[in-house]
C-alpha cells in the first residue's frame, strides 16, 4: 500500500483520533510484532511534530532491548529501573518528563533531547511488554493530555502484538 500523506489537525483530541486511525490502517496486516511496531514508529514519527526520537524498547528478561524506532542510533539495552524507560517499567506508569536534564538517571541517547514521554505496553496479565519512548528537542513537549492519549495508543498496540510472533 502506498503511503498517502496525512493532514493532521492541530486540535489535540482530533489529532489523536486521526493518529489512531492511521495506526489501525498501517498495522492491520502486520504479520509479526516487529512489523507492527516498525510501522507504528513510522506513523507516530510522521504524525508527532517536534520529536527527534520515537520508538520501542522491549522487555527481555531483566532488561529493555532496543526495538523498532525512528531517530538516531540509540542505547541497545536498558537495565530494569534505569533511566526514564526503566522507571516507566518499574513503576508501571507513564513518565512525562518536562526536562530530561532534571531527571536523575536519564539516559541520553540523542543530546538534542530536552523532554521525553515513556509509556508502558501492558500484557493482558499486567506484565510490561515494552515501552513506547518519545523524545523531543523542545522542553515540556508532552503534557498529561498527551500521556492519556498515548496510554490508549499503547494499550491498542499491546493488544495487537500480544497475538503476533
Ligand atoms: N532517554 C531514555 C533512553 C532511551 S533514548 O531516549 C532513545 C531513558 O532515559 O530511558
Amino acid at each position: 500500500m502506498a503511503y498517502t500523506p496525512v493532514a493532521y489537525p492541530d486540535d489535540k483530541p482530533a489529532f489523536y483520533q486521526v493518529l489512531r486511525e492511521q495506526l489501525a490502517l498501517h498495522l492491520a496486516d502486520a504479520p509479526t510484532a516487529v512489523t507492527a511496531l516498525a510501522n507504528a514508529s513510522a506513523v507516530l514519527s510522521d504524525a508527532l511534530g517536534d520529536c527527534n526520537w520515537i520508538g520501542f524498547y522491549l522487555v527481555r528478561g531483566d532488561r529493555l532491548v532496543l526495538g523498532p524506532f525512528q531517530g538516531k542510533p540509540a542505547v541497545v539495552e536498558i537495565p530494569y529501573a534505569r533511566g526514564v524507560c526503566g522507571a516507566a517499567w518499574q513503576q508501571k506508569a507513564t513518565q512525562v518528563v518536562r526536562d530530561v536534564h532534571a531527571f536523575a538517571g536519564h539516559i541520553a541517547c540523542d543530546c538534542a533531547s530536552a523532554s521525553e514521554l515513556a509509556v508502558p505496553l501492558f500484557a493482558a496479565d499486567g506484565r510490561v511488554l515494552g515501552i513506547l519512548d518519545c523524545d523531543s528537542p523542545l522542553p515540556a513537549r508532552f503534557d498529561e493530555k498527551d500521556a492519556a492519549e498515548m496510554d490508549a495508543i499503547a494499550a491498542d498496540l499491546a493488544s495487537r502484538i500480544a497475538n503476533l510472533a
